[in-house]
């Protein structure tokens, strides 16, 4: 029996891109080069998978493709705001991403931000490597205290939790947050943490904010000028999400103005580009989305993306169907 064509739009680890070829007739893109709309769109006429990351936009342009030949976009990511999954359904597509196997890489790279922003790591790194480093002195950039400081959570799901683990276990940290849905008290008593009723009450108590909630319409600008405000001028502000979740605007003026102290961001409004203004604040430390990018967690993405394709084409449901 010939195997199913299938094409992935950016290079993947080596160990999954073997196991691959071995399952699929399988277009490769070792180059890394990323793909136009209209390669993705004839991608979409050509093959019977298409395995796209969250970089690429699956847009109704996109699935336009006539003829459509794709009966299965297998995401190379948990978050799956590239691709319209209203316009995938109506072509009858079946979408699957990638739980579980990034939780504890993003939940670290989460807390990396928290401490390197509260300990002014980046500006001391850039100091230290600009030459202007002096010595020790009592006074010499001074940063938070982390240990015992409340962290807040927008959003309560596993990369959330795996947050406040981290943040409560290692550091002492009081753990309060917001999720849309009540969480299970098992879970909250785990760690002590408080369900609270709205955003504002979390803003307003921490000290550090972590946002873990999906990109979604309701989620779009979900930090905007007027919430960074109930924010405490000492508390930081930590993204490992999606960027439009913030406003990077307001976020601006507020650390400008120093109406928040700080901010670790892994994600981005407008990725790649990143503002001149956001650049040339000292009080922000910045990571080009690495949340996921450790060896393990991206072999373990690849390979789930392979067993949900895997799966559907033997007819059987894929365990991580999200339209
Ligand atoms: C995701 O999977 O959604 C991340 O943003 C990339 O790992």
């Amino acid at each position: 029996m010939s195997k199913p064509k299938a094409i992935v739009t950016r290079k993947w680890p080596v160990e999954v891109e073997e196991k691959l070829t071995e399952h699929f007739e399988v277009r490769l893109n070792s180059s890394d080069t990323p793909m136009s709309s209209e390669a993705l769109c004839d991608a979409f006429s050509n093959y019977d998978a298409v395995f796209p990351t969250v970089t690429d936009k699956i847009d109704l342009d996109v699935l336009s493709a006539n003829p459509m030949r794709t009966r299965l976009i297998g995401n190379f990511g948990v978050g799956f705001n590239n691709i319209n999954i209203e316009a995938a359904k109506e072509c009858g597509l079946v979408v699957t991403n990638t739980p579980g196997v990034l939780t504890n890489a993003t939940a670290d790279l989460a807390i990396t931000l928290l401490l390197s922003v509260a300990r002014r790591a980046g500006e001391g790194e850039r100091h230290l490597r600009s030459g202007d480093w002096s010595g020790w002195r009592p006074t010499h950039m001074m940063g938070t205290e982390v240990t015992g400081k409340t962290l807040g959570l927008i959003g309560f799901g596993r990369i959330g939790q795996a947050t406040a683990y981290r943040a409560h276990m290692g550091f002492n940290m009081p753990i309060i947050f917001y999720n849309p849905s009540t969480c299970p008290e098992k879970t909250r008593e785990s760690l002590d943490a408080e369900q609270l009723g709205s955003i504002e009450e979390v803003l307003e108590r921490s000290d550090f904010v972590s946002l873990h909630c999906p990109a979604r319409p309701e989620t779009f600008h979900l930090i905007n000028s007027d919430r960074l405000k109930v924010m405490k001028p000492s508390a930081f502000l930590i993204n490992t999400a999606r960027g439009d979740i913030v406003d990077e605007k307001a976020l601006c003026h507020s650390l400008k103005d120093r109406q928040i102290a700080g901010a670790g961001l892994d994600v981005f409004e407008k990725e790649p580009l990143i503002s001149r203004e956001l650049l040339d604040q000292e009080n922000v430390v910045l990571l080009p989305h690495l949340g996921s990018a450790t060896n393990e967690t991206r072999i373990a993405m690849g390979n789930k993306v392979l067993e949900n394709a895997i799966a559907f084409f033997n007819g059987v449901e894929p365990p991580n169907r999200v339209a």
